[in-house]
């Protein structure tokens, strides 16, 4: 007996940051956050669940994953196989359309794709906040990638952590903006977000204003993209994404996520703006930057920005839909 479904899901940057977890074991978050969903970050993922097989497989690309990731997909799965009384393992095939081992985020689009792959293939059926609450469980940004455009992820108050689900600010259609994405580096990450996260909450004295003061960014950028006040919405973005940063670098040991060549397209962008360009950047957990602009200035920016030392190459990305579900079959 098989049952098998295939999602595909973008992946997403967050405008104002979320950092910190309020529970651990349920993955929910301390803060919410604001983000948008990108359509050159594409991860395409097929679930089958199987009586042929005796353990879950997961398939990176065309390579086997190693044991952490694969025993992280199976807990998420066990989630899944809990709600839908389903008692089979399952082979999951997962292929990004960007570079892997790029250090680029993959997470978000790939527990939004294996939410949607997975419950599909169970036989569930969930809404978008059902969807979007279960992504969170594999990783708190995925839980955005469920929706295109602009999407904002409440922290919720619950201790189910049923309220801690994204919800749509906005479509992909609402707003044409562009991502550049600067790559300096192709290496995987030191340490990854959960462990960051929690050295943070325990080591860093700024946490606690971190936590204070995310709701009155959340507001501001909610006004700023009702509005489509493109300055106040890049200018909040690297403010959330340097606070943020404050946070990392002041805890103990510090959490130092930047390279050389990072700081130099931060440098660069401050330049362009001097020179009256609208640019913006935000950094996650890592040394990839990535620059807000309108459509019309990309080709000028993206030039001056490949070209810089350090920076091994740039993808150019536009809004991106929500999850979609490619096919189903058993
Ligand atoms: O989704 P996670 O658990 O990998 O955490 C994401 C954390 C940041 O990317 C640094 C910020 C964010 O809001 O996406």
């Amino acid at each position: 007996m098989e049952y098998s479904a295939t999602a595909v899901a973008c992946s997403n940057i967050a405008l104002v940051k979320y950092w910190g977890k309020r529970d651990s074991r349920l993955n929910l978050p301390a803060v919410g956050s604001i983000s948008i969903t990108l359509d050159a970050l594409q991860t395409v993922t097929t679930v089958s669940f199987s009586s042929q097989l005796t353990r879950d497989q997961l398939i990176l690309g065309n390579s086997p994953a190693d044991e952490a990731k694969t025993e992280r997909v199976s807990r998420f799965l066990d989630i899944i196989r809990d709600l839908a009384g389903l008692n089979m393992p399952a082979l999951v095939e997962s292929e990004n359309n960007f570079p892997t081992g790029a250090g680029l985020a993959s997470s978000a689009s790939a527990f939004a794709a294996l939410a949607l792959a997975a419950t599909s293939a169970a036989g569930l059926k969930m809404n978008q906040a059902q969807l979007s609450s279960l992504a969170r469980r594999g990783s708190g940004s995925a839980a955005r990638s469920v929706y295109g455009g602009f999407a904002e992820m409440q922290k919720g108050q619950l201790t189910d952590g049923s309220d801690a689900c994204a919800s749509r600010l906005a479509d992909e259609k609402y707003w044409d903006l562009n991502v550049i994405v600067a790559i300096t580096s192709e290496s995987e990450k030191q340490v990854g977000s959960t462990g960051g996260m929690d050295h943070s909450a325990s080591t860093s004295p700024y946490y606690k204003d971190w936590l204070l003061s995310s709701d009155a960014d959340l507001t501001e950028m909610r006004t700023a993209i009702k509005s489509k006040d493109f300055t106040k919405l890049g200018e909040l973005s690297e403010f959330s994404c340097l606070k943020m940063h404050a946070v990392m670098l002041s805890s103990r040991p510090a959490l130092i996520y930047w390279n050389a060549a990072t700081m130099a397209v931060m440098n660069r962008v401050r330049d362009l703006r001097q020179r009256g360009i609208p640019v913006y950047f935000t950094i996650d957990a890592g040394p990839q930057v990535k620059l807000l602009t309108l459509p019309e200035f990309t080709d000028r920016i993206n030039d001056e920005i490949r070209t810089l030392p350090g920076v091994t190459r740039t993808i150019v990305s536009g809004l991106g839909p929500d999850v979609q579900l490619r096919s189903t079959g058993d």
